[in-house]
């Protein structure tokens, strides 16, 4: 309530920035890394010259970091917008500077075994979606119906191929194969995506990074949804209709192995 924000911010008007969401729990921030890596490529990606370096802005997160309870558990997001300057489509003058801006909110881990219900939507987003820009309304409709709908998730398809969730991954097994959209401009790259990938490799469970069906999908033995905020839920039901629920071992071995890494580098065991 107290953060002012100018006005004339880029984010403000054009939703001109990119971000990124992790999660901070036990007073770490889980996968820093290789969220530093993500936002540094967005801002690439976006031509946004961010003046802080990596331990610049690990110094700043940290000041957030240090003002939480110790027994917090949420999101951390960040993000960096254009600048401060007067609306127009052109880049503003080189002196003008990024404006960061930081905040924490309490995020509940979803439970593991709680089976999520989605909707599926037709994809209707840019061909800019490996950039994690603030540009989100397609997704933040999505989400919307599936929440009117009283579902957790929607699941998006341009035509018969799935893309991801409106704000996350969607991976699925079959036949014991773990399966993922590959990672090109229609999805987010995202982080705990590519740590599932891992692990699966590292607990035997061969991976595939090929595009697959909305039909291979309601036939999936199981169906996963992957986020900062969500880790690894399997899914339940896609359109009212039951789906997954045919190879909870490995579901099984991969949340086991997911909770082990979390708790690890949480420093929580
Ligand atoms: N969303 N795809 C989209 C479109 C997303 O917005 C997200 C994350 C993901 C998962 O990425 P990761 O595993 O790195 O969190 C995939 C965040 C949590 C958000 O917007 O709040």
């Amino acid at each position: 309530e107290e953060l002012m924000i100018p006005a004339l911010d880029r984010a403000v008007y054009f939703g001109d920035g990119c971000y990124e969401a992790l999660y901070l729990v036990n007073g770490v921030l889980f996968a820093l890394e290789e969220h530093l890596d993500r936002f540094y490529n967005s801002c690439r990606l976006l031509k946004l010259p961010f003046h802080l370096t990596r331990e610049e802005l690990k110094a700043e997160l940290q000041k957030v970091v240090d003002q939480t309870d110790p027994d917090f558990a949420g999101l951390l997001y960040w993000q960096a917008s254009r600048g401060t300057y007067y609306r127009g489509h052109a880049f503003p003058p080189a002196d003008v500077k990024p404006n960061l801006l930081m905040f924490v909110r309490p995020c509940p881990l979803d439970p593991f075994h709680k089976r999520l219900k989605l909707i599926s939507l037709e994809d209707t987003r840019f061909l800019h979606c490996n950039i994690k820009t603030l540009n989100l309304l397609p997704s933040v409709m999505a989400n919307q119906e599936a929440h009117a709908r009283g579902c957790d998730e929607a699941v998006l398809h341009r035509g018969s191929r799935v893309t991801e969730g409106s704000h996350s991954n969607i991976l699925i097994l079959q036949g014991g194969t773990l399966r993922t959209a590959p990672t090109d401009e229609l999805i987010l790259p995202g982080i705990t995506r590519k740590h599932l990938l891992e692990l699966a490799q590292e607990n035997g469970i061969p991976t595939s990074e090929q595009p697959f069906t909305m039909v291979e999908l309601m036939n999936a033995d199981e169906i996963i949804v992957s986020s900062s905020g969500t880790l690894c839920a399997p899914v339940g039901e896609i359109d009212g209709i039951p789906v997954g629920g045919k190879d909870p071992e490995n579901l099984d071995k991969l949340q086991k192995a997911y909770e082990h890494k979390f708790l690890v580098e949480t420093k929580q065991i």
